[in-house]
């Protein structure tokens, strides 16, 4: 009994760490939109449907990049994201790490 019990912790513990190891792996291998999902979650979401164009206070972003004909530019989303527009506020407050990867991120929508 002993024995299956030390068995069950250290399978245990194996399988925890390689499900943290698989995880790490994953957030690494897309850094920057992974962060940017994040912060999109943390300020964009209460507006902006990412998985959708059904409004809620702002236009959903689903294909957000490929419905505009030509792309909105890096510059103009930037600024949008900063200034606001309309009713939306804007987001001085994030760096340009942060708005790099905001805007990689919507680029997966
Ligand atoms: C309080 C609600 C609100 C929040 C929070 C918000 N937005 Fe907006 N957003 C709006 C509204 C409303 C518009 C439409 C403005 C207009 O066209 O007059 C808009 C427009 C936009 C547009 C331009 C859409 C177009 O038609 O070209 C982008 C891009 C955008 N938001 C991105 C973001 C991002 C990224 C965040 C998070 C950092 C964010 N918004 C947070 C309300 C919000």
């Amino acid at each position: 009994m002993k024995l299956t019990l030390t068995s069950l912790v250290v399978g245990c513990a194996l399988c925890l760490s390689i499900s943290s190891l698989a995880q790490s792996a994953k957030i690494t291998s897309n850094p920057a939109t992974g962060y940017g999902q994040h912060l999109y979650a943390q300020s964009c979401a209460v507006c902006h449907d990412a998985h959708s164009t059904t409004p809620k206070a702002g236009p959903g972003m689903k294909n957000y990049y490929s419905t505009h004909h030509p792309p909105p530019t890096d510059t103009t989303v930037r600024a949008i994201i900063a200034k606001g527009k309309g009713t939306m506020p804007g987001f001085s407050n994030l760096n340009q790490k942060q708005m790099n990867d905001l805007i990689a991120y919507l680029k997966t929508l």
